[in-house]
């Protein structure tokens, strides 16, 4: 199993490119069978989870090519609407095959996800918008199996969920007559699902809003290309590097549009930021980071992708704060390993309360999920000393080559392979 060697307080400096959206591209990628034929996406990140989802299509069918960022998808021989468990359970994201599945087959048997590192994440509201549409919803040996015709229905979703918003619109885009979604979530990653659905010919309106209505059509086609969108968690990961090393980086390949409340956030803890249209340049110098509390929300609100890696961030403050995690109130599996770096973090229920101004110290560390590694690097590169962070495959399913962008910067990381 692979690690992070890292040595601390090195001051980051110098341009690196952020690459494809995780969150766009998978549902992008599932949304290719709705319709049969051939579609060229680019700026693909190379992800642990982008190739788990080409698993996924090839064994319905799909015959895919990936190389340098450009993967071409042809979904015209898919004919088998199964996901099963070995899949699934490496990424929940699968379940985003569901709604193209009943698109194109009316017929779908995706595993149950079961429980991840930050709590049991239920799939009931993909399944209540399915029942919705007409589908005949069952459990069958931990698989869920749905079929039937669908047809237009208004559904309300009670939280704002990314997941079952995008399952539902590819579901709806086929279905016949009118679908009403209601609290929508907005994540620029649906958005952008949206826009690449009507390039196939769905036909969506109110894009960006919490209503969205789809009007079904009978048929979607294929010969699209599409470019992904930046990686907004990439780039916020990056931005909290740069600024918790007092370091000075131009992020380039960025939207800064999609991270409005995250820069201002930043902002205020006293970093200088250029924002122009496609690039970010952090200037952190010597400034001393002040603490601020933050709560996680809803797209705009400061996304629960970037808690972990503020908290490292907040551990190096010149004083105290609160972060409050809205979405997911257990996804704090990172504080332990935090306080192994000396941080002085305390939880209670979904606050974290932090006394910054520590000087951390290097520590053996394990991430648990995905962005919890992130803040775990974060930390890493502030602290006095040489770390390690064991179980790097998570960060691998989420950030393409980020010791090879970090050691770009001047970090001291290395992959230790064994
Ligand atoms: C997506 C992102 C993930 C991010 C999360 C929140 C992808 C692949 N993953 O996950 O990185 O952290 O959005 O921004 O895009 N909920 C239910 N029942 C459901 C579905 C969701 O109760 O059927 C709840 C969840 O427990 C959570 C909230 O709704 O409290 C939002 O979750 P959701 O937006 O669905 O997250 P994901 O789509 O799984």
């Amino acid at each position: 199993m692979d690690r992070f060697q890292v040595t601390g307080r090195n001051i980051l400096n110098g341009t690196i490119k952020i690459g494809g959206a995780k969150n766009a591209v998978l549902p992008i990628m599932a949304a290719t069978i709705i319709s049969p034929g051939k579609y060229c996406l680019k700026n693909v990140p190379a992800l642990r989870d982008t190739y788990t989802m080409m698993r996924l299509l090839e064994m319905s069918g799909a015959v895919i090519s990936f190389n340098n960022n450009i993967m071409n998808i042809d979904t015209s021989q898919c004919v088998n609407p199964i996901a099963p468990y070995e899949l699934v359970k490496t990424m929940r994201a699968s379940f985003y095959v569901l709604g193209p599945f009943m698109s194109r087959f009316n017929y779908a048997e995706v595993s149950l996800p079961g429980g991840c590192a930050w709590g049991p994440r239920p799939v009931d509201f993909h399944l209540m918008a399915l029942e919705k549409l007409g589908a005949d919803v069952t459990l069958s040996d931990g698989m869920i199996v749905t079929k039937g015709r669908l047809k237009g229905a208004t559904i309300s979703f009670s939280t704002s969920s990314v997941g079952a918003t995008g399952n539902t619109i590819m579901a709806a885009v086929k279905a016949e007559g009118d679908t009403i979604i209601e609290n929508a979530a907005t994540e620029p990653e649906i958005d952008s699902l949206c826009l690449f659905l009507k390039k196939m010919g769905a036909n969506i309106e109110g894009i960006g809003t919490k209503n969205l209505i789809i009007r079904g059509v009978k048929k979607l086609h294929a010969d699209i290309e599409y470019e992904i969108i930046p990686d907004r968690i990439e780039a916020g990961t990056f931005l909290l590097g740069a600024a918790i090393t007092k370091g000075d980086v131009l992020l380039e390949n960025v939207n800064p549009n999609h991270m409005q409340i995250f820069l201002e956030y930043l902002k205020k803890t006293g970093i200088k930021l250029e924002i122009n249209t496609n690039s970010i340049h952090v200037h952190a110098g010597s400034t001393t980071i002040s603490p601020l509390d933050m709560d996680t929300d809803v797209y705009p609100g400061f996304p629960t992708d970037l808690q972990a890696q503020w908290m490292s961030y907040m551990t190096c403050a010149s004083g105290s704060s609160i972060i409050t995690e809205n979405i997911y109130t257990d996804r704090f599996t990172h504080i332990a390993e935090l306080c192994r770096f000396g941080a002085d973090i305390r939880l209670s229920y979904n606050k974290a309360y932090i006394n910054g101004n520590d000087i951390l110290k290097a520590a053996p560390v394990m991430s648990t999920d995905i962005r919890a590694s992130a803040s775990l690097i974060i930390a890493a590169l502030a602290a006095e000393g040489t770390s390690t962070i064991s179980r790097i495959y998570h960060i691998d399913r989420g950030y393409e080559n980020i010791e090879i962008k970090l050691q770009s910067l001047g970090a001291d990381i290395k992959r230790i392979s064994e």
